[in-house]
Formats: C-alpha cells, structure tokens, sequence
C-alpha cells in the first residue's frame, strides 16, 4: 500500500462562518443527528464543532464585528468559510505549495486553534476557497 503523495490527506474541518450559531445549532444537532465536539475558540469566533464521521464541522460565529469571521458574515452573510485539510507534514506541504506557485496567506506555519500548527492558501490559488493546512 502506497502512501498518499499529494498535501492533502484528509478533511480536518469544514468551517462555516454566520452570524448567530444558535439560530443553527437545530438543523446540525438535531436534525442531521451530529454530535457535538468541544474545541477552543480562536479567531475572534466563538466555534461550535460537530463530528461528521472523523471531520469536523465547525459553526464560527463572530465574537467581534472587527475579526475575519466578522467581516466575512458583514460582506457575503454568511457561508463556507475556509476547509482544512489535515496533512502529515505540514512544512513539507507548504514547500510543496510554493514551488507550485500556490500563493500562501502564511508564509510559515503558526499556531492555530488547540495549538496545532496551521497555515493558510489563498483563495486565489485554490478555486475560490480559503484552504488552511494542519497537521494530522
Ligand atoms: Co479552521
């Protein structure tokens, strides 16, 4: 059995970013049936997590109008707001993003959300999605 060779390995989260959590905890919780996760909130967002078969689904409400959840709700109301896709070698798939030309919003990796290494692709290198990269 080979190893995968591409960065991505798997989904880690799928953030969702909107305006009031509460107003959606119903349709995740009870009507999709999802169980919640606890995680940290970071970003300025205050995140309520649901496990969807060893992916996350994080609902990231902004905590203040002046953080990137907030300007993202103000600016499009809500929405898909990044993927992260867990990889087993972060610093050797960022190299691997730049000499692909991928433009990087991090240019090293940085502690992100539970204190894993993250970083972040642009999303004018990934079809319209902000990507951000973790270590699995
Ligand atoms: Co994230």
């Amino acid at each position: 059995m080979t190893q995968p060779t591409g960065p991505a390995t798997r989904i880690a989260h799928v953030g969702i970013a909107l305006s009031a959590i509460d107003a959606q905890l119903p349709f995740y919780r009870d009507v999709l049936g999802l169980e919640s996760v606890p995680v940290n909130d970071s970003d300025g967002a205050r995140i309520v997590a649901f496990d969807a078969g060893g992916s996350l689904v994080e609902l990231l409400e902004p905590a203040a109008a002046d953080s990137p959840i907030g300007r993202f709700v103000a600016k499009r109301g809500g929405g898909i707001h990044h993927i992260c896709f867990a990889v087993a070698d972060l610093d050797a798939s960022l190299e691997r993003c730049r000499a692909a030309g991928v433009e990087l919003v991090d240019q090293v990796p940085r502690i992100g959300a539970e204190g894993k290494r993250i970083a972040f692709l642009h999303p004018r290198s990934t079809g319209g999605v902000l990507v951000e990269l973790t270590e699995s």
